[in-house]
């Protein structure tokens, strides 16, 4: 039997994604999809890559009563609407950050503060490749952000393998691509304006590094560029280990994490054009590339990691986490593995 999904938010990119996932799920029926500016077009009309599809967008003020419902809006709606998210669908999946972080005091140091800090506790963070036993069966779940997936995927086998400490400095620099903004990306994602730029966004003080630090325990410091990508995080964190630190104890550690994982694959070094992470070879799948390499005159261990933002950094990770949480292969509805050659995403 397939279980019905709403996508508030629909009508944006990472709505748009959720629904060709959605469609193509043998899990999920889509029965609903919002959005106020276009309610009552077709979903084709917004994205033509679902053109064949019969779904129109619907106002999402009248919910329909579904299984699971993936919010998909901008940071503040999910929290404002949750009891309607909540009485409408069992499971509520939101990609936004509104339940990513664990206490009102950290919306008030990183955010505008939060309306419903009482549901903070109840709400699963997901990054199923570290966290999935805690997503079995949960009901409220947050997707973690782009950036924060890219980053904690690839630092993520040091620490648990004791690579690290937690006591080394990390230095994260992060390069996205303009789906980043959302649709209504704005005059900076503008096409004239994004066109050949390696653009620093958050120098400092990025709200990522809030689920960064929470995950691996550890303070982190990040910096982002806006590139002229269209698709893709590519993380680069530059780490100084303690003590010396050999190839074998990084693979150890990598594979050790990541050897049966579904959607993260291994890039360092190797032969060919692509040898360490790269998001055009992720890009529309919900794979994550990892890689490293030592650079031991400078004491220094640089660690690679590119994704998606729209899959692994949202949408795609949002349908792994309802796959988690309601039992269904981890995999179903995600098989894509890319396109090659392809041009920049
Ligand atoms: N883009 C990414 O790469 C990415 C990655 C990770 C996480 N996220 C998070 O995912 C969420 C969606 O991002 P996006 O990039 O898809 O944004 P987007 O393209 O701007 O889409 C936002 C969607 O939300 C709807 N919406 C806006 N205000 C609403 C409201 N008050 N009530 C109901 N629906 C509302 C919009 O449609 P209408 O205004 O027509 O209703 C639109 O469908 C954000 O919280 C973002 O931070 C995005």
């Amino acid at each position: 039997m397939t279980l019905s999904a709403t996508v508030v938010g629909g009508s944006g990119f990472t709505g748009g994604e959720l629904l060709r996932l959605l469609v193509g799920h043998p899990e999920f029926e889509v029965a609903q999809a919002t959005s106020r500016s276009y309610d009552g077009k077709s979903v084709g009309s917004v994205h033509p890559n679902l053109r064949g599809t019969d779904l129109r967008f619907s106002d999402p003020a009248d919910l329909e009563s579904v299984d699971v419902l993936f919010a998909a809006t901008p940071h503040g709606v999910s929290m404002e609407r949750i009891d309607a998210f909540r009485d409408a669908a069992d499971t509520v999946v939101d990609l936004s950050a509104d339940f990513r972080l664990d206490s009102e005091a950290a919306y008030d140091e990183w955010y505008d503060g939060h309306s419903r800090p009482e549901l903070l506790d109840e709400a699963e963070y997901a990054l199923p490749e570290i966290n999935r036993e805690n997503l079995a069966g949960a009901d409220l779940i947050a997707s973690g952000g782009c950036n924060a997936t890219a980053t904690i995927l690839g630092l993520y086998p040091l620490f648990a393998d004791g690579v690290l400490s937690g006591d080394e400095q990390v230095v994260v620099d992060v390069k996205v691509g303009s789906s980043e903004g959302g649709a209504g990306g704005g005059e900076a994602s503008s096409h004239p304006e994004r066109s050949g730029v390696v653009r620093p966004y958050a120098p400092t003080g990025h709200r990522h590094e809030a689920e960064i630090e929470r995950f691996l325990g550890t303070s982190v410091s990040f910096t982002c560029h806006a590139v002229d990508m269209i698709r893709g995080a590519s993380a680069t964190c530059h780490v100084f280990p303690d003590g010396p630190v050999s190839k074998g104890d990084l693979w150890g550690a990598y594979r050790g994490t990541y050897e049966d994982e579904p959607f993260v694959r291994m890039a360092a070094g190797g032969s060919g054009v692509y040898r360490y992470p790269e998001p055009k070879a992720v890009a529309g799948t919900n794979h994550a590339e990892v890689g490293f390499e030592l650079d031991p005159s400078n004491k220094r261990l640089v660690v690679f990691s590119a994704i998606d933002n729209m899959m692994k950094g949202s949408a795609g990770q949002a349908v792994h986490a309802a796959n988690v949480a309601l039992g269904f292969e981890e995999t179903a509805g995600l098989e894509f593995q890319g396109l090659h050659p392809v041009g920049a995403p």
